[in-house]
């Protein structure tokens, strides 16, 4: 008996030592964020599910964070659980193929990140979100140069004017103080490969019609390939650093130049003379290079609301550009104006092109007066239902935008400050986790590149409200479903093949269920025994 004791305790402590729970603050009003000191940061390991158990994982608004759980499937129907409820997942019908999640490295996180005067708090946001124990992010954003989330508005080969040759191109302090070493150290921390998507916000002044960072511009004609040359020369030289850039978009949102309130870095196109540039001077450039042909080209990278123009009218006019391209990047900021089914549109006629959410943040409105909402639930929900309507729509993957920002929502050159799922507090040398990480969380720990989306059926009463979710098949043969509650406690059937379980989900909640495929394990062998 004491033998058996002993033993569960150490199962038991091991258990407990494994996981570092998240220090909690609770904001008043909100919900909890999570403090990370130079001491302490709360980590979550995935656990292998046993075969026929699932272990669940679930963050909620009244505090639980990655709260773990096991339960068992049956092969009978218990009828007595109380759900009515059930979501089937069919693991013949395959959907699209997961690149993976991520967030941006722009000068505003750099700055945050490097300004950490001990390294430990700098590895713990690192690891917080590319680590083992951490949210295992796979993707990155990069600016090529100055966005709005730098200091002072800045291009590179500014000088001499005209330099069409692009004689003087050299990266900017802000590469070598805070981009270039925060990337190594992510690139040291990630589990897996790091797919770091690059965008130019404003070439130099002297390549645009307007010669200004913002407002209404074209390039100029003559810099049609000078402008090329600005992007494939970045690429050259954050690989002379070790860092290979696995995408570039074809220009940040160009609709913002002809929108009358962009105060930040723009450049506008139409969708003819992005086409033509596409296929004379970016494609070629690319694609025909010998050292950095694999680099994929993404254009679009605007809200969804404009897939129109910068592609359906763009490919219409010119369809050699389906040569080039690989695929549509995506921003979130208009979703609520334009149904998600214009992504299904797009790409339906084009198999062989994906569409990643390339940026996304919260508090960007005019109306929304608080910047940064500390421990905001609110914000966290409509990051996972965005996640889950574009997972839902074939969308390969998510990332979120800045890494991290000061309680101001900054530093932004323009004061377009936003939130951000990490605030950082130097001066009590700390920073946050808000409900927006775990929310990132709940998708890039367990959704690993590779995974496979599942088709799902979700079987409840007419006026039930439906409960937000999705399937995947990862690499490691497990079956990942991830549930959106939004409303009161409630039980939930999940269903694959002949087997079941039910799972109690928290009010207000996101859980993230993880159990070995039928085919993988010694499951169709207990299906047999049972019968
Ligand atoms: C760091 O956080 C831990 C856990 O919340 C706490 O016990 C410790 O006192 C903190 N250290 C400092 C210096 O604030
Ligand atoms: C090259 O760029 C630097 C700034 O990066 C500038 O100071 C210098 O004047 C430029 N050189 C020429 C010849 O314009
Ligand atoms: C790019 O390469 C293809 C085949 O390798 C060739 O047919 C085409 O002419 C090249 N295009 C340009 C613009 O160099
Ligand atoms: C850097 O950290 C110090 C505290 O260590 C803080 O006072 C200062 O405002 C921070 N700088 C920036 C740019 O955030």
């Amino acid at each position: 008996m004491a033998k058996i004791r002993t033993i569960f305790m150490l199962v038991t402590l091991g258990y407990v030592a494994a996981d570092v729970p998240c220090a909690r603050r609770q904001i008043e009003k909100k919900s909890v964020v999570c403090v990370c000191n130079a001491t302490y940061c709360d980590e979550i390991t995935r656990d292998d599910p046993a075969p026929g158990k699932y272990v669940a994982y679930t963050s909620s608004e009244a505090g639980s964070r990655f709260k773990k759980q096991e339960g068992e499937f049956t092969s009978y129907y218990k009828w007595n659980e109380g759900a009515s409820h059930t979501i089937v997942i069919d693991l013949s019908k395959n959907k699209q193929s997961i690149q993976g999640f991520g967030g941006a490295v722009t000068d505003a996180a750099g700055i945050h990140w490097s300004n950490f005067s001990n390294p430990q708090l700098q590895d713990y946001l690192i690891n917080s979100y590319f680590g083992k124990n951490g949210l295992e992010y796979n993707m990155l954003r990069v600016p090529i140069g100055g966005c709005d989330f730098s200091t002072h508005d800045y291009a590179y080969n500014e000088l001499p004017w005209n330099d069409g040759q692009l004689t003087n191109y050299t990266l900017s302090p802000e590469d070598f103080i805070y981009k270039i070493p925060m990337i190594q150290q992510i690139k040291a921390a990630a589990t897996s490969d790091v797919h770091i998507v690059a965008t130019v916000w404003s070439p130099p002044k002297w390549m645009k019609t307007n010669e200004k960072p913002n407002g209404p511009s074209l390039i100029k004609e003559e810099f049609m390939q000078t402008y090329a040359d600005y992007i494939t020369k970045f690429i050259r030289e954050y690989k002379k650093h070790d860092i290979d850039i696995w995408a570039v978009t074809t220009t940040n949102e160009p609709q913002d130049a002809f929108l009358p309130f962009t105060r930040f870095q723009d450049l506008g196109w139409t969708p003819g003379k992005m086409g033509q540039w596409i296929i004379n001077n970016l494609g070629p450039t690319i694609k025909n290079s010998s050292d950095i042909n694999h680099v994929k080209i993404l254009t679009v990278d605007d809200q969804r609301i404009t897939i129109p123009l910068w592609f359906n009218i763009m490919i219409e006019k010119h369809p050699e550009v389906l040569n080039w391209i690989d695929g549509i990047g995506v921003h979130w900021y208009t979703d609520k104006f334009s149904p998600a089914a214009i992504l299904e549109a797009a790409v339906k006629n084009h198999p062989d092109k994906f569409i990643l959410a390339t940026e996304a943040c919260e508090g960007s409105f005019p109306w929304q007066l608080e910047k940064v909402s500390l421990g905001d639930w609110s914000r966290a929900q409509s990051y996972i239902h965005s996640i889950l309507e574009d997972l839902n729509y074939n969308l390969v993957g998510w990332i979120d935008w800045n890494l991290c920002l000061d309680k101001q929502g900054g530093p932004n050159w323009v004061k377009n400050f936003v939130d951000s799922p990490i605030i950082v507090f130097p001066e009590n040398n700390e920073f946050v986790k808000q409900p927006m990480f775990y929310a990132m969380g709940h998708f890039s720990k367990w959704i690993p590149r590779g995974s496979v989306r599942l088709e799902v059926e979700e079987k409840k009463g007419l006026l039930e409200k439906s409960v937000d979710h999705v399937a995947v098949l990862t690499p490691k043969d497990t079956v990942v479903v991830v549930l959106h509650n939004t409303g009161n406690a409630r039980n939930v059937r999940v269903q694959l093949c002949e087997e079941h379980t039910v799972i109690a989900l928290e009010k207000a909640s996101v859980t993230t269920l993880e159990f070995q495929a039928p085919s993988a394990s010694s499951y169709n062998y207990n299906k047999i025994m049972n019968t």
